[in-house]
This record gives C-alpha cells, structure tokens and sequence, in this order.
C-alpha cells in the first residue's frame, strides 16, 4: 500500500518552510501507523524548480532544499528498519534547460551532448509536423523539442520511425541515443546502489518519439526490466503509463490507471476537472453524492487491463496524486471514507497521495508555484496538527513553500488521531482489514454482484479460499436498492460501515437497500 509524498510539503525539519527529507523521516512511524508499507516520493535531485523537480538538473545529487545523499541513504535505511520500501521518481523524458548536458548541447560546435537532445538543422524550421519547437534559445543553428514545458528539453531516446527527410530524427539505435539510454540505467544503478527500492517512472509512454502502438518504447523499458531481473530482484517499476496491458507488457511491475491517455479513472472521481478546466460543476462521476455517475465506465477497461495483466503485474488505483484536483473538491469527509473504502477494497495496489487520508481540501485560488498552476490547489502542505503553520513549519508564514489551509476547522492529523470515527482513523481500520484479509487484496477474486451502467448501488464480493466479503457502496444521496444472490443463510457480518444497509432475504436472493452515502463491507459466513 503505497503513500505518496510531496517532499516539500510533507514536513520541515529545518524551519527554511520547505519540507525536506529529515523531515519525511522523521513521519515514517506515522506512514507506519496508518498502514502504508511503501513510499513514493516526487523528484528530490538537484533542480532550479521549474517544474517542482520534474526539471532535473543532476540526477545524482539530492536538492539542497531537501539535504543530501546522505540524508536520502539514511530514509531508506530507516524505511527498511519498518520493513517499508521507498520509490524514487524516475524522469528519463526530459531534463532541466539549466542541465549542464542540455548547456553543452545549445553550443554552435559540436560536442559530446550535440545529439543528447532533439534538434532540427535550422532554426529558422519551427514548424515541423506533430511538433512544437522552441526557436532563438542559444547560439546552436536549430530548434528544439520540448518534453513538457519550455524548459524541459526532450532527451534524445531516438526514434521509432525517423523521417528520412528530417535526418535530425536519429533512430533508436544510433550511437548517440544508446550513449543517452546508458546513461538512463547508470541513473538507477547509481540509486538503487545507494538503497532505493524503486521508481516511479515519469511520462514512461513518451520516451521515444513517432513510436505508434509503443514498440521501441516497450523495448527500451524492456531493457530496463532486464537490468533489474539481473542484478536488482527486488526492485520495483510503476510507470506513469495508464495503459496496463502495454506497460505490463514493456516489463513495468505496476502502472498507474489515473487522468491520462483515458478516461476511466476520471469516471470514479474527476470527471468534473477536464470537461470544466478545473472548475467543478455538476459533472457525473460514480462517486458523487447526485447519483448520475457509471461505474462501468471505470470498471470495464479495468477489467480488461486485469484480465490481460493477469499474474504479470498489477495496476495501481490512487486516492489523487499531485497532478489533479484533491479527492476532497467537492465531497464531504464521509463521502472521502466511500471512496477509500471502494479504492481499499479493489483488486488493484492503492495509493493513498498525502492528506487526502485526513481529507486535505483542493485550494483553488493560490497563485501558481514552479509551474503547478491548477496542481498548485493539490499540493499546499501537510496538516499535522492545529499549531503554527498546522505543524508543517516554524518558518514565519510568508516563508512557506505554499500557504497551508487556513480555514478553521481545516482537517488536521493530530485532531483526527483522537477522534475514534475520523477519516484519518477509518481510512487506517480499512487499511488494516485489507492487510488481514487476502480475499480483499490484490489476488483476491472480484465478482461483481450489481455494476450496472448508471445505477447504484455497487455491490461486489471479494474472495480468497473460503474466506469471503460483501462490499456495498452507496455514493449517491438517495436510497439505493438492488437484488443479489445470496441466501438467508449466508449472513452477512458487518466489519466496517456507515450509514443504513439492510438485507431482507427472500429465498434464493436477497433484497439491498442502502442508505444515502452508506457503505458497508461485511463478512460472509456459510452459517454452518
Ligand atoms: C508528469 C508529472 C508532472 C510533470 C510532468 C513533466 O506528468 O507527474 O508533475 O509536470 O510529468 O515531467
Ligand atoms: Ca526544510
């Protein structure tokens, strides 16, 4: 069960009013606590933040602002002593504009790094089919191809299908790109050496250009798989893919179903932020209290994907990462626990992205921060406690990385701990039902007892041996009724819930009906 950290929002050690990873270090008991086992932290290397990190200007050394090597070899030291595992996010796609590779590269005479990146032969040729170039960045004749943002020149991974009018297009095997892909695999060695245990890797399905159906894009991460079986057997790769079936199939160990490349995971929660630039408006995602959302929008492809992944990896379902809107925009704290209740439940790796199990609220009006604009809302810092800077800092406020929720009775740790029915605790007791119960993990089999397109309530079992579990989930205000089979004998045993699910059994089948916002997951006895 994976946690998601924001280094510099997650805690700061030092009172600069940046996290850092002290910091994180110092809170693993309190990951330990709630019952994740694993940590993905964004990117912590060297950077002028352009793109929170994402711009990386040395892959080899820890950004001062979160420490040093030495501080990231002691969090995996010290995750491991809890028996917990730390990714590192990977960025191959791209690195910072100030790297000293993409500097060399910018110069007129032609050097070790000329073909690291892509570049046209003119730059006077901005315009060129299915891209868009930056022209007039340095003195070098020709133009650019940016990964992301302007600043995030594209490393050069080759391409797929060169265009032979554009000899600047050099293919995968040229001796140039394989320099840069050996470079890639030093990166990981170099940190999985140091004791990391993973990456997450970033914009995995874009590393190598005009690659339809991701052929030489599987092929290099392919390679990557290998490095690992070989040398690293415990190491594990999460793809930002959100394709299963291909980044399964390309030698990732997971991949995230999440807002990219479909919209499957939008249909659970977020189908509001791409259909209304980030602005919530009575859009239908199955889990929102109007009851308008279709379920089977998000579980046929996952069905799909599992069925095609089937032994060979897994995908991973998060709570929200720092690219969307929080989990929390426009749902109540009860609506929080449905959906963690849902997501803890899936056969799927869950990620719980850090706040949002205290129900951390998206702040919509801060102005933009290394390049967050929207995302910005999503990752203000952590609420420890109802203190100075809500236990995030000592800085003095106009110091802090973002300014923290400042509305009262903003959620925090500290207050949730106490507080036997808080979402804090309730998202812990349903991590802690899934850890004791196989039937309700990832291998666990699903059958679905009402997933019909429109129409709720969702009802599935989960089972393992003769271990067996109900899970009913009402997202919508109304009462929500369904017929399933099940007989009077099969009694179901309440776990966890809130809200009203009665069963009237009636012979072979039993009638459901669940209460406003009401979910429960229960145990199945044979009553023998
Ligand atoms: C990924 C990251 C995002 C970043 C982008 C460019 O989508 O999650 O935060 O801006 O890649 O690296
Ligand atoms: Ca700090």
């Amino acid at each position: 069960i994976f946690y998601q950290v924001y280094p510099q929002s997650f805690y700061d050690s030092n009172g600069d009013g940046i996290g850092d990873i002290p910091g994180l270090i110092e809170k693993l008991d309190y990951i330990q606590w709630l019952g994740c086992n694993a940590v993905w932290m964004n990117p912590c290397f060297d950077s002028p933040f352009n793109d929170a990190g994402y711009d990386v200007r040395d892959f080899y050394k820890v950004a001062p602002r979160y420490g040093t090597n030495a501080d990231l070899k002691r969090l995996f030291k010290e995750a491991h002593k809890r028996d917990m595992r730390v990714l590192l996010d990977l960025v191959p796609a791209h690195t910072s504009a100030d790297h000293p590779w993409f500097v060399q590269s910018c110069r007129p005479d032609k050097n070790k790094y000329t073909h690291w990146y892509l570049w046209t032969d003119s730059a006077w040729s901005w315009q060129k089919e299915g891209f868009s170039l930056i022209r007039g960045a340095s003195d070098r004749n020709g133009c650019y191809l940016p990964s992301f943002f302007a600043s995030q020149p594209a490393l050069n991974l080759g391409f797929a299908r060169p265009d032979p009018k554009q000899p600047w297009q050099l293919p995968v095997d040229h001796p140039d790109v394989k320099a840069v892909r050996r470079e890639i695999k030093s990166i990981l060695r170099f940190w999985l050496d140091a004791g990391a245990d993973g990456f997450r890797a970033d914009m995995a399905s874009s590393v190598v250009k005009n690659d339809p159906g991701w052929k030489e894009t599987s092929r290099f991460w392919r390679e990557v798989r290998d490095l690992l079986d070989k040398h690293y057997t415990e190491a594990a790769l999460l793809s930002e893919w959100s394709t299963p079936s291909a980044a399964i199939a390309a030698g990732f160990h997971a991949d995230f179903m999440i807002h990219i490349n479909d919209t499957a995971y939008d249909a659970l929660f977020r189908q509001e932020i791409w259909r209304n630039h980030w602005t919530r408006r009575n859009a239908p995602s199955f889990f929102d209290k109007q009851g308008k959302g279709d379920i089977t929008a998000f579980l046929k492809p996952f069905l799909n994907y599992q069925a095609k992944i089937r032994r060979k990896g897994h995908i991973c379902v998060p709570s929200g990462n720092h690219d969307i809107s929080r989990l929390a925009y426009g749902r109540s704290s009860r609506e929080l626990e449905l959906a963690f209740a849902f997501l803890m439940t899936l056969p799927a790796l869950p990620l719980v992205y850090y706040g949002d199990e205290i129900g951390m609220k998206y702040l919509r009006h801060l102005h933009s921060k290394e390049g967050g604009y929207e995302r910005t809302g999503s990752r203000t810092p952590m609420q420890w406690t109802g203190g100075k800077n809500a236990g995030f800092s000592t800085a003095p406020k106009n110091k802090l990385y973002l300014p923290v929720d400042s509305a009262p009775g903003a959620p925090n740790v500290e207050k949730q701990s106490r507080k036997n029915d808080s979402l804090l605790n309730r998202v812990r007791q349903l991590i802690q039902l899934r850890r004791s119960a196989p039937a309700l993990g990832r291998d666990g089999k699903l059958t679905l007892l009402c997933a019909e397109r429109g129409k709720y309530p969702l009802v599935y079992l989960r089972r393992a041996g003769r271990q067996r579990y109900l899970v009913v989930l009402n997202p919508s205000g109304q009462d929500q009724t369904a017929t399933v089979i099940l007989t009077a004998k099969e009694k179901p045993k309440k776990l966890i819930g809130r809200g009203r699910i009665d069963f009237l059994p009636h012979g072979r089948r039993t009638n459901l009906i669940a209460g406003p916002s009401g979910y429960g997951i229960f145990q199945i006895s044979d009553g023998d």
